[in-house]
This record gives structure tokens, C-alpha cells and sequence, in this order.
């Protein structure tokens, strides 16, 4: 059965472009993002690996370790390694699995039969430093991911871990937040300040810690 929000992010020890890695000791207190690719050598992964690479300093801000995992072998994630740092203008530092047995694959459910037999589809899952599998994404081969996206979401999950609150649709770091139902509006003004009552179930705040 595929892996659903709160569920415990297996553990692994695989191969890797930097060795042999343990996920949850890389991981450490860390949150995670696990995604995978169809192949190495494509134009679209090449581009995802890039701007994965591109945002090193936007993940290690939030405290997020990026990882990510193929079916081809160490000495392919290698060489590809070279190609998405010379076109893409970045320098990969996070690990790339090498998953030829599709051991993780199986318990990720990274491959999806009727889409392709042979090859991992692109799937994200964000995990927290519990290990709690926070997010599932799955995009088709042909489409390739918004890594501004994964960000964004780690921003909110962080966020509302942390202060009674939920994001709009499009919302982005410093925008106005919405106030969860279980809150009422006196409790709201005591923890946030002002509230805006669209609605009784629609109230915004200010983001706190802006
Ligand atoms: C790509 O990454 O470019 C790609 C991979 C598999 C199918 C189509 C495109």
C-alpha cells in the first residue's frame, strides 16, 4: 500500500552518489525531501536536479536536507552529476540513490505499473525530523516539478507546526495567514493581535515572526 500523510518514512541504507548512506542518519534532526526521477541522461530531470541544486542555500535555511533517487547505478548518477552542473550552472552537493534492485522504490511506491514497468515516477515526500511523511506528490514523466513549490509548502508545514494557523491557496512566507476553526476569535486576538472576520470561519491574521 503507497505511503499516506503521517505515516512513518521508511528507513534505508543504500548507494549513493557520495557512498553508502543510512536515510535516517543522514537525515539526523533534519527534515527531508525524497524525490525521485525516471532516468538519469533526461532533459527534465536534468533541469529538476539543477534547480533542486540552485536552491541549496533556501533548503539549508529551513533546516531540509534534499535527496534524490533513480533506478540507474552510482557510476551514471556520477557522470550525469557533471552534465546538470556544467549546463545547469550549479554545483549537486546533495546525494542521488542508486536504486537498481528498486528496493526503495517498493516500499516508496515509486513505480507506477501502468505509467512505466521499469522506471521510478517523480514523486516527492516531504518527511519531518520525526520521520512523519509530511507530503506526497506524484507528477507524470513529461512534467517537470516547481521546486519553489516544495519550499513553499516546508514554509507552511514549519509555520503551522508551530502557531495555531493554516495557509491560503497561493499563500506565500509573509502573507496574511488563516485562523484554524478550533481557535475562536477571542483566543485569535489574544495569540495573533488583529483578526480580519471575513466570515466567522474565514478570519486572517498578520503571520507571526515576520
Ligand atoms: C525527462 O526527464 O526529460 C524525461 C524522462 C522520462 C520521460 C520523459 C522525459
Amino acid at each position: 500500500m503507497s505511503l499516506r500523510l503521517g505515516d512513518i518514512a521508511p528507513d534505508f541504507t543504500a548507494e549513493t552518489s557520495l557512498g553508502t548512506l543510512n536515510f535516517y542518519d543522514y537525515l539526523g534532526n533534519s527534515w527531508g525531501v525524497l524525490f525521485s526521477h525516471p532516468a538519469d541522461f533526461t532533459p527534465v530531470c536534468t533541469t529538476e536536479l539543477g534547480k533542486t541544486a540552485a536552491l541549496k542555500e533556501e533548503f539549508a535555511k529551513r533546516n531540509v536536507k534534499p535527496i534524490a533517487i533513480s533506478v540507474d547505478g552510482v557510476e551514471s548518477h556520477n557522470q550525469w552529476i557533471g552534465d546538470i552542473n556544467e549546463t545547469q550552472d550549479v554545483s549537486v552537493q546533495f546525494p542521488i540513490i542508486a536504486d537498481e534492485e528498486k528496493h526503495i522504490a517498493g516500499l516508496y511506491d515509486m513505480i507506477h505499473p501502468n505509467s512505466s514497468e521499469t522506471v521510478t515516477v517523480r514523486s516527492v515526500f516531504i518527511v519531518d525530523p520525526a520521520k512523519k511523511v509530511r507530503l506526497t506528490l506524484t507528477y507524470p514523466a513529461s512534467t517537470g516539478r516547481n521546486f519553489n513549490e516544495i519550499i513553499r509548502v516546508i514554509d507552511s508545514l514549519q509555520l503551522t507546526d508551530q502557531h495555531k494557523l493554516a495557509t491560503p491557496a497561493n499563500w506565500i512566507n509573509g502573507d496574511d495567514c488563516i485562523v484554524t476553526p478550533a481557535v475562536d476569535t477571542t483566543k485569535a486576538k489574544e495569540l495573533f493581535g488583529d483578526v480580519k472576520e471575513v466570515k466567522p470561519y474565514l478570519r486572517y491574521v498578520k503571520q507571526p515572526n515576520v
